[in-house]
């Protein structure tokens, strides 16, 4: 059910027996050799508007320019600041309280999102919003680990090229081909969050753009079944009572 599909006429409706809308957020970044540029929003998006179909919810347009410096050696990214993308998030909420919802969730594809999210939706204290990570979810957490392991990494991750794979197209590994350079507990610690550095700095320590993920092993078999794990759980969890 996307809102940009449907006419004002279907929306009154829409409010008069429910006020929840899902709005995916991503990035516009690399993805490493084999992973497309709006990796991130693309797997938001997916899977935002296959559990809004199940659970009939409107789907709002996908949020996909959102801060990534840290990638901005890498052609094609397109980062925003923080504080334009938290006054986006904000007039877009104002926006959908006038209006009447008051059950906005968040599904999002991208680390650096989270902070900004947080920080301005603790503004809307009559609202119920929830941020939830498409990868947060139990079942495919599950999938994650039983297929790539340690090898899921932080950036370029097989799990979100697999699920571009099932969704757009599959690239050859290229550069992708070899294992990436791993990833102490204390780098993962330090960066959560895509707290990385500068962005020079950062391809210099990651010149193919992998962030300890071994993308290489991802395949759109194992896309479609994370897609379809995370759909049920989040067409269950955007119906739960605020
Ligand atoms: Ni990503």
């Amino acid at each position: 059910m996307r809102l940009d599909l449907a006419t004002w006429q279907e929306v009154d409706a829409y409010l008069k027996k429910s006020d929840a809308i899902i709005i995916p957020s991503g990035s516009t970044e690399q993805h490493g050799p084999m992973g497309l540029i709006g990796t991130d929003a693309l797997c938001a998006q997916q899977i935002a508007r296959e559990a809004g179909d199940r659970a009939g919810v409107y789907v709002a347009p996908t949020l996909a320019y959102t801060p990534a410096p840290f990638n901005m050696s890498f052609p094609g990214t397109i980062s925003i600041s923080e504080p334009v993308y938290a006054s986006l998030v904000i007039e877009i909420l104002q926006g959908l309280v006038h209006h009447g919802f008051r059950n906005i969730y968040f599904l999002n594809g991208h680390g650096a999102n989270l902070a900004p999210l947080k920080r301005v939706t603790a503004e809307f204290p009559e609202v119920n919003i929830r941020i939830k990570s498409w990868w947060d979810f139990e079942a495919v957490n599950v999938l994650r680990q039983d297929h790539y392991g340690d090898w899921e990494g932080m950036h370029a991750t097989p799990s979100e090229v697999a699920i571009t794979q099932a969704t757009y197209r599959t690239l050859p590994p290229g550069d992708a081909e070899l294992p990436p350079e791993k990833l102490s507990m204390e780098f993962i610690r330090d960066h959560s969050g895509d707290r990385h550095g500068p962005p020079d700095e950062h391809r210099a320590q990651f010149p193919d753009g992998r962030v300890g993920s071994h993308s290489a092993l991802a395949s759109a078999g194992v896309g479609q079944e994370i897609i379809d794990a995370a759909v049920a759980a989040l067409a269950e969890d955007v119906l739960k009572p605020g």
